[in-house]
């Protein structure tokens, strides 16, 4: 006996930074951090419950439909996911699993956070669990993303809530209608990162600035909240610049130093001051990668993606918007 079901949860695109954790193994972050849930940049993830079988299968959903054996490095974290969500359900059988995402994974672009949230919320779905907002975000964190806790739900969300390590789960702080804000991220690179997410956050209190950024960071998270109860674009951006380079700081000062930035990084960057001396209201951030996402207004969209698009070094501009948050579909992978 069998049942399936299919998930999608989006990317999410940091404002203030997870960077450097309490348990990295179960993702228990140093510091909050503040996330706009995306819409178009999404995992799809088919899981079918095969209550006899006791192994797991993982495959790959090419864009033309097609499964493929993945990554041993993808599929084994995948596995240990699986394993920690059949031992919390109690479930005895196996899973067999597609997942699909809607942009290149090796672009840096938060697969791994859509990945975990989708995974999470099409096991539950298969085995017939109903989730809450809250247990999505702790089960999704536990496969060791963090920020999958934050794909667990739509909107402008928080993690952790509170200081409880035990229970350690992201909350929304706006809907996606509060401020329909827009990110257009520019490629500059699609080659693998230098160091994971997970390297950086072991190596980041190497930096002798990471006790710097630390103090700093409870009034950047208020003015951050604050600029999102208040819709203010001109408070959020220098905010959340400010943020992305003292992450990248950080990296760059740890010991041995991680250099996540290529040259078009810089090009996109002198592009944003540019506009932003044009009058246009757009401001860049950086996860650990080299691609840069332009948060701005719905009327400046359109030009800021040509202005990219037409930079030498920019590979291709994606087109994002705040979204709805993760949810069940009814089209399956297999
Ligand atoms: C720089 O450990 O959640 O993006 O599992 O690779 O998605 P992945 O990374 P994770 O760390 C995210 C680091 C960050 C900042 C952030 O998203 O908060």
């Amino acid at each position: 006996m069998s049942a399936k079901a299919t998930a999608i949860a989006p990317a999410n695109i940091a404002f203030i930074k997870y960077w450097g954790a309490r348990d990295l193994t179960r993702a228990i972050p140093n510091n909050p951090s503040i996330s706009m849930t995306l819409e178009r940049c999404f995992s799809r993830c088919t899981v079918e419950y095969l209550r006899d079988a006791r192994v797991h299968e993982v495959l790959l959903a090419g864009s033309g439909g097609a499964l493929l054996q993945p990554p041993i490095d993808f599929a084994k974290r995948i596995l240990e996911h699986l394993d920690r969500l059949r031992e919390a359900t109690r479930a005895t059988g196996a899973f067999r699993v597609a997942t699909f995402n809607s942009f290149p994974s090796s672009a840096g672009l938060a697969s791994s956070a859509s990945g975990f949230a989708a995974l999470t919320l099409a096991v539950a779905g298969a085995l017939g669990l109903r989730l809450s907002d809250r247990e999505l975000s702790e089960l999704a964190r536990e496969s060791g993303s963090g920020s999958a806790a934050r794909s667990a739900l739509g909107g402008y969300v928080q993690w952790p809530a509170g200081d409880d390590e035990e229970h350690c789960y992201a909350v929304r702080i706006a809907a996606p209608e509060d401020w329909e804000l827009r990110d257009v991220i520019a490629i500059v690179d699609d080659g693998p990162k230098p160091a994971s997410s997970l390297v950086g956050h072991g190596r980041a209190e190497t930096s002798p600035y990471y006790a710097v950024r630390q103090s700093l960071l409870p009034s950047r998270l208020a003015r951050v909240r604050d600029a999102i109860a208040r819709r203010c674009l001109a408070d959020l951006g220098p905010v959340l610049e400010e943020e992305a380079i003292d992450l990248h700081l950080i990296a760059m000062s740890s010991r041995p130093p991680i250099f996540y930035w290529k040259p078009g990084t810089l090009a996109v960057l002198q592009a944003v001051r540019e506009l932003r001396a044009e009058g246009f209201a757009a401001y860049a951030t950086i996860d650990a990668g080299a691609n840069v996402h332009v948060i701005c207004d719905p009327k400046s969209e359109a030009t800021i993606a040509r202005r990219l698009d037409a930079l030498i070094e920019v590979r291709a501009v994606v087109r994002d918007r705040v979204g709805q948050g993760p949810r069940l579909v009814d089209e399956h992978l297999f």
